[in-house]
């Protein structure tokens, strides 16, 4: 395709025409110039391709396709690997079935347990979720797929999402809320972005240039086009000016007459408009130019391979030794979710998935000795005794029982918020039931964010299996049977309840103002940095083997900012079976710095495999930004010189590993001082102390310390010298001035700020 040439041919209205989709999933295309229009779809962990009737609320039906596990299971794999051969096979899908984008993946921060589309999303952690979504990005893009990534920026609830405004300051944005699609973009490049509904610091994600130009673009190097989640279009002219190319679904002709009439009335150049063409005309090409329409794919491999996928990433939370079950045990699997599984969520990710395994079929075809009670009713929702009575028999007439429970449908979906952290009411009160009589219980668990588990120190297992896709059954018996190791970790903080969170405050917000007053602090930055405990940490992730950590090494005992460090460090199996860990290394922040910053931060993670017996050397390479943070006086990144600690663990809270490296800047600390510079400030500068030498002389005179002494006034006397030196510390320099009784005065004070800032 001849895109300049195109560009240059196309009339006024055709430019503009380009703006906005053809229907609900196809860009527009141009006939006479041999346009092609390409379709996207969602995403993100399947194919949702409508055929027929579109909608963005997965009402209608779509194609079958494999239902892959949901971001926050996939996330909870801790494996790079393994989430980009599920781009892969959902690259290949896409090519079969003639889709240029799919759209996501999905990586907004887990800002509160209870947002509706936690489910689809990785992560608390900015790195974590990044990360992963690089890898999958990058897989999907191999097959010459895009993706759009979504939903850029702060999209973290559903409530009121289409006019609610995220109000955050600069040093959260950018270490928390933007660094989640950071890397993803600078690392993956992904073709395309989808901007979010919600406004950002007041104004719409869709019309704001300063994110969808200048740092997207100009920062960050994107070089695809922006498209507009569906419906998130304010004012179509602001937004082709500040960077959305693409509105979706159409706009019916409406907006693009708007965009055609700014164009001749002047408010929008032409140029900018020819950029808009351009961008989404490059992509078109990129996918029409390597179309591979005989792609095979084989959906029975693509389960078995969402299996793995899904036995990778499931955590194992609690095992007083209870797991794994041997084949011959007689166990009763109890609650409707053991047949009738909530594997994915509801919205717009909605799968028609092509065939789904129930946990009681799997273990009964592994040859498992597995009885089924109903519990609950998943429509009813009201505690049923009877079903709880029955479950209560087959309990007792087992080793062991194994209740499946978690959040049915109805509880958490795409376009509202959860308000409690609750399971329903008839699982509790089945769980409580159960455990009262048969001691071997484990509770499994499918739900898409952490739900309070007020029966947790009555049961002897828990196996969080999140969302995991349609071969979750296969996959639950595959753990529950010992098939597979459980691997997973916890890509989130289970706290111990809801009020502990702490977005709890102000969640959802006033009217349509979201104030993120917790700042960076989201998380486990928040549980650590106030010690509080909590349900199950951030990384945590139980296995049938034991891994021991030894030989930390860090290249380096200090480097500068624009150096990097190798750190290694040797992971054991000490147990009796294969299993995978994922290594997990946190930066703790430097034990001189004066920025207040979280206790740690993941700043890498490995997952490996190992027999027992065996032994690897995992390696992490630490940059600047895993010792920054985010100065807003510098508006940049920047290391405060002292020690940083290295911080191994096989979790958040299960540390293993320590050391430690010093980083010096080579960039200057903001030079800021001025009159209301304190003393304390001033000695803290590497000139400070001789500079301020006779300063401190007269004021020390004045506080009572020198040989008029004796004729100080009471007052003076009582100071103490403690008292005396922290007053002295936070005196602005202004004040010296007065404080010195003309000693001192403005001249000299002038002079001395100079020199410092110097
Ligand atoms: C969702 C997007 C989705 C789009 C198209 C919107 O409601 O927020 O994630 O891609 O619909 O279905």
């Amino acid at each position: 395709m001849d895109i300049e040439k195109i560009i240059q041919a196309m009339t006024l209205e055709e430019k503009a025409s380009m703006c906005s989709g053809s229907d609900f999933w196809h860009t527009q295309g141009v006939e006479r110039l041999d346009v092609p229009k390409v379709m996207v779809s969602d995403g993100p962990h399947g194919l949702r391709k409508q055929a027929m009737e579109g909608d963005h609320l997965g009402i209608n039906d779509s194609i079958k396709a494999v239902c892959f596990p949901t971001g926050v299971t996939v996330a909870s794999s801790f494996d790079k690997a393994l989430i980009n051969e599920m781009g892969q096979a959902l690259g290949d899908e896409c090519q079969a079935e003639g889709v240029a984008v799919l759209l996501g993946p999905a990586m907004n921060i887990k800002r509160s347990p209870l947002c509706g589309r936690n489910f689809e999303y990785f992560s608390e952690d900015p790195y974590l979720s990044s990360t992963m979504a690089a890898s999958q990005i990058k897989g999907i893009q191999s097959k010459n797929v895009g993706t759009s990534i979504k939903h850029f920026l702060a999209n973290n609830q559903e409530h009121r999402r289409m006019s609610s405004d995220s109000q955050v300051d600069e040093r959260t944005l950018r270490e928390i809320y933007m660094a989640s699609f950071e890397t993803a973009v600078k690392e993956a490049k992904p073709w395309t972005v989808m901007c979010s509904y919600n406004k950002v610091n007041g104004t719409y994600a869709s019309e704001n240039h300063r994110f969808l130009t200048e740092v997207l673009r100009d920062e960050w190097g994107f070089d695809g086009f922006v498209v507009s989640d569906w419906g998130a279009v304010n004012n179509r002219v602001e937004g082709v000016k500040a960077g959305l190319d693409l509105e979706m679904p159409s706009s019916m002709g409406i907006n693009d007459k708007k965009v055609v009439e700014a164009v001749k009335a002047g408010t929008l150049d032409e140029k900018v408009l020819d950029e808009t063409v351009r961008r989404i005309l490059t992509i078109v090409d990129r996918f029409e130019a390597n179309k591979k329409p005989d792609t095979v794919f084989d959906r029975d491999a693509d389960h078995e391979k969402a299996r793995k996928i899904a036995g990778e990433s499931m955590v194992l939370l609690k095992n007083d030794g209870v797991l794994p079950l041997a084949v011959g045990t007689k166990a009763a699997f109890i609650g409707e979710f053991a047949v009738k599984p909530r594997f994915q969520g509801g919205g717009s990710s909605h799968i028609n998935a092509h065939k789904v395994s129930n946990a009681v079929d799997s273990a009964k075809a592994a040859g498992a000795d597995v009885t089924y009670s109903k519990g609950y009713d998943l429509i009813e929702d009201k505690v049923d005794d009877v079903l709880i009575a029955e479950a209560v028999e087959a309990a007792k007439a087992s080793d062991v029982a194994v209740v499946f429970a978690g959040l049915p449908d109805a509880y958490e979906s795409e376009g509202y918020d959860r308000t409690h952290m609750s399971l329903p009411e008839s699982h509790d009160r089945l769980i409580e039931a159960v455990v009262a009589v048969q001691p071997n219980t484990v509770v499994v668990l499918h739900n898409g964010s952490p739900v309070e588990m007020p029966w947790i120190g009555d049961v002897k297992g828990v196996l969080e299996a999140y969302l995991s896709g349609q071969s979750v059954g296969d996959a639950t018996a595959d753990i529950l049977y010992g098939k597979v190791n459980p691997s997973g970790k916890l890509a989130e903080t289970f706290p111990l309840k809801l009020k502990h969170n702490p977005s709890y405050l102000y969640y959802v917000g006033e009217k349509d103002v979201v104030e993120y007053r917790e700042g960076v602090f989201v998380g486990y930055r928040y549980y650590d940095k106030k010690e509080m405990d909590v349900l199950f940490p951030f990384g945590h992730g139980l296995s049938y083997t034991s891994f021991e950590y030894s030989n930390l090494k860090v290249s380096e005992a200090s480097i500068k900012d624009t150096d990097t460090v190798e750190v290694t460090v040797d992971i054991t199996n000490t147990g009796t079976v294969y299993g995978k860990e994922a290594v997990q290394l946190y930066v703790a922040p430097s034990d001189k710095g004066e920025a207040i910053r979280p206790e740690k931060e993941l700043k890498g993670y490995e997952k490996i495999g190992l027999e027992p017996g065996e032994t690897k050397t995992v390696s992490f390479t630490l940059d600047k930004r895993s010792f920054a943070y985010f100065n807003v006086v510098l508006n940049d990144w920047y290391v405060e010189d002292g020690n940083y600690g290295i911080v191994i663990g096989s979790s958040s809270r299960d540390i293993r590993a320590n050391g430690t490296v010093e980083v010096l800047s080579t960039v200057k600390a903001p030079n800021k001082f001025h009159t209301n510079s304190t003393l304390g400030d001033v000695m803290n500068h590497e000139k400070g102390q001789e500079l301020i030498k006779p300063f401190m002389e007269i004021m020390g005179n004045v506080f009572g310390g020198g040989e008029e002494e004796e004729e100080s006034d009471a007052a003076s006397e009582a100071l103490t010298e403690e008292m005396k030196m922290a007053m002295l510390r936070d005196m602005p320099l202004r004040v010296v001035i007065l404080f010195s009784g003309g000693s001192v005065n403005e001249a000299q004070i002038d002079e001395l700020i100079e020199q410092l800032n110097a």
